[in-house]
């Protein structure tokens, strides 16, 4: 049986026909063990009350966005912290294409802009709707997203006519949230996060403003995805993610040593640190007083981490770098890419507000015959969309 013990289930019911399937969805939900919480859209109220899922899921439904009841109780921020999965179900056209396209302005749509949870897609509509290029569009917009398409699948329609576009089962739906397929297990993959700082002094050193995130990100969906993962993290401020085997460096020489101690046996090795790469050419023994006129630094290059991997004669079958630019973001990853001999490279904009300590980023990938657009989003999320490019990357090579 499907197990989704010690899961927070939010159940997000869109106005559809299939909506009467949904107190049946939340009792198989809590028969597998999930806690479970149901918001509604104002079109769900017109197919079934409120009431009814109130009383199966055993919790007040929530369904206005401006509700300062519930606001004082369990609040929608919150609500998107609480929730493990959310769950769109049944997905009308309507409310996809409000997916897609970002808006916030009814509870649902601002818990899916709200949330760091892994987002299912239940679609729901007539055969010719599903089938109609917006829709399908919109459904792709949605998997770049990172959001999980369930079904739909084939079969008679509520409208009289037969084919795709029925809501999966209640039954179907718990399987496939159940039973996430964990394509990197038995591989292990080292993973770089955060700055390194390079000391000047005691007290001073060199460094930039990664906070870590997106590398603990990477690290956290390869984990999820199955992969043993050995992240290799400069000095942050973040928790380890479940699963994951970390080890603190402070400097890119550290970084070097510690990577290459894990590389051999690795599937692949990511490294999304942003490495410093000069380091002052020695460390003043006692702080540096200040004196008149200028003072001078000598820099010596940093080893480069990503390349030693790239080349080691242990070479691990998936290499991916990222690539922080201020301009010219294609060409100058391309040109990584090729330079540093790399399965895939991760390329951002960088500058104010943009990727470096920010809960949000953007990613256009890059392999050598193969370009993603990854738009902006929050970074766990961003980060399993790209574990679903490196699955597809190994799965080219025959791995
Ligand atoms: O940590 P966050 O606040 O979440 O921000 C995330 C990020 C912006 C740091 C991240 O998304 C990112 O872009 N990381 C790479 C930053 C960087 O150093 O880029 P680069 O273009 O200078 O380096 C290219 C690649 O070479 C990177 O994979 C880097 O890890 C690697 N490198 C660089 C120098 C060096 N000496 N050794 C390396 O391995």
């Amino acid at each position: 049986m499907t197990t989704l013990a010690d899961k927070n289930v939010l159940l997000g019911v869109t106005g559809g026909i299939a909506a009467y399937k949904t107190p049946e969805l939340v009792r198989r939900l809590r028969d597998a063990g999930a806690s479970v919480r149901v918001v509604m859209t104002p079109g769900a109220q017109a197919f079934i009350s409120p009431l009814t899922l109130q009383a199966v899921s055993g919790h007040r439904v929530h369904a206005d966005l401006l509700d300062a009841e519930a606001e004082a109780g369990m609040g929608h921020i919150e609500l998107a912290r609480w929730a493990d999965e959310l769950v769109i179900a049944p997905a009308t056209a309507h409310a996809i294409a409000r997916l897609a396209h970002g808006f916030a302005d009814d509870l649902l749509a601002t818990l899916v802009l709200a949330t760091e949870a892994r987002i299912w897609v239940a679609p729901a509509m007539n055969r010719v709707m599903w089938a109609s290029r917006p829709v399908l569009d919109n459904c792709q917009r949605l998997q770049t997203l990172g959001m999980r398409l369930l079904g739909p699948a084939s079969g008679s329609q509520a409208c009289g006519e037969v084919g795709e576009g029925r809501m999966l089962e209640p039954d179907e739906i718990v399987a496939a949230l159940g039973d996430h397929p964990r394509p990197f297990l038995g591989h292990r993959f080292v993973v770089t996060a955060g700055p390194t700082h390079e000391a000047l002094d005691p007290v001073r050193f060199l460094g930039n403003r990664s906070s870590g995130r997106m590398g603990f990100a990477v690290a956290e969906a390869l984990a999820a995805a199955g992969a043993d993962v050995d992240l290799v993290a400069g000095p942050v401020n973040l928790t380890t993610p479940p699963g994951v085997t970390r080890c603190d460096v402070l400097t890119a020489r550290d970084m070097h040593r510690e990577v290459m101690a894990r590389i051999e046996g690795a599937t692949g090795f990511i490294g999304v640190a942003a490495v410093a790469d000069y380091r002052p050419d020695s460390v003043a023994e006692h702080k540096i007083k200040k004196s008149e006129g200028e003072l001078a630094l000598r820099l010596v290059p940093n080893p480069d981490i990503l390349a030693d991997v790239a080349r080691h004669s242990a070479r691990p079958a998936l290499v991916m770098g990222f690539a922080a630019e201020t301009r010219d973001l294609a060409n100058a990853a391309r040109d990584k890419l090729a330079r540093k001999q790399l399965d895939l490279i991760a390329a951002n904009l960088v500058g104010e507000g943009l990727a470096f300590d920010c809960a949000d980023n953007a990613l256009e990938v890059f392999s050598a015959t193969g370009h993603w657009s990854l738009p902006e989003q929050p970074k766990a999320p961003l980060a399993r969309a790209l574990v679903e490019i490196m699955v597809d990357c190994m799965a080219s090579k025959g791995g």
